[in-house]
């Protein structure tokens, strides 16, 4: 009888290899091919190296537009199943956190190929957390809002007053987002942290407010993944990470 294929769509955590699951762990161990995306990071690409994984790149940067690059994953993952073959689809994060990992679902479920999603430890909890920020606080914060820079920045304007602000894909629009957000009534001195290669040894956060945050980010060369956070539960992380940040 032929073999039938299976596709994992797998949360691979935000970069260090000790945070990818137990589970997707031995999902890996069982696959013949890993499709990787960009953000899955060098250190859990060695690692799959190491274990001698046929490992096919399949990731989209953000400068290249959406659908044709999107049709070429979703042939790739096709091709591999309908091999046969036991395919993990390795996505940075979680797959449903702004991965495009419901796409890819919907995808499958429309050819008919069988598929499971494994989520991830995503980067808006990891990445502050990593870098010292609760991202709650009993005194400071009791909510989170978790967007794109991409978005236009009004349309946050009722989720301000108490929130924590996690902004992921926020960074070359940093001076607008910051300026728009004083607008809206944000106080200019609100804390606000930017986490380049959160969990990597390469670690690096910037400290400034939303006054002048833009000005330091402008002078220190960030070009990997950086996360955002705005709000007061940023300083602490110079107490609880002082050998860190
Ligand atoms: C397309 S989104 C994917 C998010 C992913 N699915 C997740 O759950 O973390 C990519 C953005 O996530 C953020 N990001 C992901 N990993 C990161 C890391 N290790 N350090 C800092 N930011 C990260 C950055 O803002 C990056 O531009």
């Amino acid at each position: 009888m032929e073999k039938k294929g299976f596709v994992y769509l797998v949360g691979a955590g935000p970069g260090d290899p000790e945070l990818l699951t137990i589970k997707a762990l031995n999902i890996i161990k069982s696959a013949d091919v890993i499709l990787y995306d960009k953000l899955v990071g060098d250190d859990i690409v060695k690692f799959l190296k190491a274990m001698g994984k046929e490992i096919v790149y399949a990731g989209k940067s953000s400068h290249e537009k959406g659908g044709a690059r999107q049709e070429e994953i979703n042939n790739l993952m096709k091709h591999y199943a309908k091999m046969g073959k036991i395919v993990v689809r390795l996505k940075g994060g979680d797959p449903f956190v702004f991965g495009r990992g419901c796409i890819e679902a919907e995808f499958l479920k429309k050819e008919g190929i069988d598929f499971e999603i494994i989520p991830g430890v995503s980067s808006i909890n990891a990445v502050p957390t990593n870098a010292g920020i609760p991202l709650t606080h009993p005194e400071i914060s009791s909510s989170v809002l978790v967007v794109t820079g991409r978005d236009n920045v009004l349309r946050w304007k009722n989720a301000l007053d108490h929130s924590t602000i996690v902004i992921l894909m926020g960074k070359d629009r940093i001076e607008q987002i910051c300026k728009k957000l004083i607008e809206l009534g944000k106080n200019p001195e609100t804390p606000v942290a930017v986490i380049e290669n959160g969990t990597l040894e390469s670690q690096k956060t910037i400290f400034g407010s939303l006054s002048t945050i833009s000005g330091k980010i402008a002078k220190a060369d960030v070009k990997g993944p950086a996360l955002i956070v705005v709000g007061d539960v940023v300083r602490f992380a110079k107490n609880l990470m002082d050998r860190k940040v």
